[in-house]
């Protein structure tokens, strides 16, 4: 297993729309398994594929405290969604950044497993958030796009500052 490099807001790449994975094999597998280990060792609850520069449907969610409960999907879709709910989010892509967003309170996800198999489960409260979350980022959508725009340019701002500091 590899920890992967972490792409961070604006980089372009986050934009970039992901295809679907048409045949799950070793490669996507071994995938899954660095971006959990990435996932985990950042630490954070969720992780996308095109914030470790792959443009491919897979995410990676465990909201467990334990770590114990890792959620791997491939070709994730949101079937149904009911309710809302506003939850403080935050990205590994959007380092030291917190903001509310409104979400929906339940789903009804299908997906394909680590087999290859097609399977559906039903999610709520935080799992839920953490899926729409990841789920956009395969659009190249990033959270801060639910806040005003006067808030998403302040975070550029900072990050830019940020990032150039560490060169
Ligand atoms: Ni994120």
């Amino acid at each position: 297993m590899a920890i992967l490099g972490i792409l961070t807001w604006p980089d372009p790449r986050l934009e970039q729309p992901c295809v679907p994975v048409q045949q799950v094999d070793d490669d996507v597998r071994q995938l899954l398994d660095d971006m959990a280990e990435t996932m985990y060792q950042a630490p954070g609850i969720g992780l996308a594929a095109p914030q470790v520069n792959v443009h491919k449907r897979i995410i990676v969610v465990d909201v467990s405290e334990e770590h114990d409960r890792l959620v791997a999907l491939i070709n994730p879709e949101i079937v149904t969604a009911e309710g809302s709910q506003e939850c403080e989010e935050g990205c590994l892509s959007v380092p030291g950044v917190f903001a509310p967003v409104t979400r929906a309170q339940r789903i009804k996800v299908r997906a394909l497993d680590r087999d290859g198999e097609a399977f559906e489960f039903d999610a709520e409260d935080l799992l839920a958030v953490c899926i729409q979350h990841e789920i956009d980022h395969l659009d190249g959508k990033i959270f801060v796009e639910y806040l005003s725009r006067l808030k998403r340019d302040r975070i550029r701002k900072k990050l830019q500052k940020q990032a150039q500091r560490a060169m």
